[in-house]
């Protein structure tokens, strides 16, 4: 085996930019070989920029720079076929999966009243199927290993309600439910699943919310509830970090838990 290398494999969805790709540079650090799963196209809804291949194949060359195997997946985390193929190829290129972030996902304002039907089965296809899709086809691999971690990027917004974005305070809810209930389901085969919690992160997504509103992404910080620390986001390096820990041993008998990364802004 490769110094480098700890032998375990990570599968991460939304790898190509923001939280996803800095948390496939942590883990390759920490010797992870890395699945970079990425739907690599714009799409209609939301209308700001996804991550493409350019990004994948850049994050590719870091991650390889740090001595691990990497392969980019592209797939759409809401159709099954994608998924199982993309699992599939995970499998028969690195061997296992031993961590599974959940992170592909996509946000955009609208009053419950205002959403058309497709906007808020698309926010509930990606981010909520596409987590439970994801989910479906690695499982067996963990039962089979006995060993395991899935960790599913939900948001405050999975904690409390939020103003012009109740189908994605929706689909983020439910998936503290599904973090829960899966935890349940796979503790007798040493599999650990926990949500994750994050406050606003300074990511494309951050911007595209920001530019469809014609704002800056400082004017919204500003806007909206507000971080106790005095700062406006966090960083993806700061999520990127919280996963590192909850993937390794450190964290252990963590399962079934909500890991808030907000800056105190529940606790207002
Ligand atoms: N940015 C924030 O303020 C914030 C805060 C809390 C939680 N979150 C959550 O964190 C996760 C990552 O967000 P981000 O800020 O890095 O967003 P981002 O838009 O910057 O990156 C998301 C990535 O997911 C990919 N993606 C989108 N739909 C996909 C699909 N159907 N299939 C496969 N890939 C898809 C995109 O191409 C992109 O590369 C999301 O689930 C988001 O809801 C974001």
């Amino acid at each position: 085996m490769n110094q480098a290398t700890n032998g375990k494999v990570a599968l991460i969805t939304g790898a190509a930019h923001g939280q996803g790709r800095a948390t496939a540079i942590a883990l390759a650090h920490e010797g992870y070989h890395i699945a970079a799963l990425d739907i690599g196209h714009n799409v209609g809804y939301p209308t700001y920029s996804m991550g493409n291949n350019d990004d994948l194949m850049s994050l590719g060359k870091a991650c390889e720079g740090l001595g691990v195997k990497y392969i980019a997946l592209l797939a759409d985390v809401s159709k099954a076929d994608e998924v199982e193929a993309a699992v599939e190829k995970t499998i028969s290129t690195l061997g296992r999966v031993d961590v599974l972030f959940n992170n592909a996902g996509i946000c955009a304002y609208g009053l419950a009243h205002e959403l058309t039907e497709s906007e808020f089965d698309r926010m509930m296809d990606v981010n909520l199927k596409g987590s439970w899709l994801m989910a479906k086809y690695v499982i067996p691999h963990l039962i089979a290993q006995k060993s395991g971690v899935i960790i599913n990027n939900s948001s405050v917004g999975g904690l409390r309600g939020m103003n012009r974005l109740s189908h994605y305070a929706a689909s983020k809810w439910a998936l503290t439910g599904m973090t829960k209930s899966w935890a349940l389901e796979l503790a007798p085969h040493n599999v650990r699943v926990i949500s994750i919690h994050p406050t606003g992160v300074n990511t494309p997504m951050n911007d595209g919310l920001a530019e469809m509103e014609g704002k800056t992404p400082q004017e919204i910080a500003e806007a909206s509830a507000g971080n106790l620390l005095p700062v406006p986001w966090i960083e993806p390096e700061d999520v990127a970090q919280a996963v590192v820990y909850l993937s390794s041993e450190k964290a252990r008998y963590i399962t079934g838990s909500q890991f808030v990364l907000d800056a105190g802004l529940l606790t207002r």
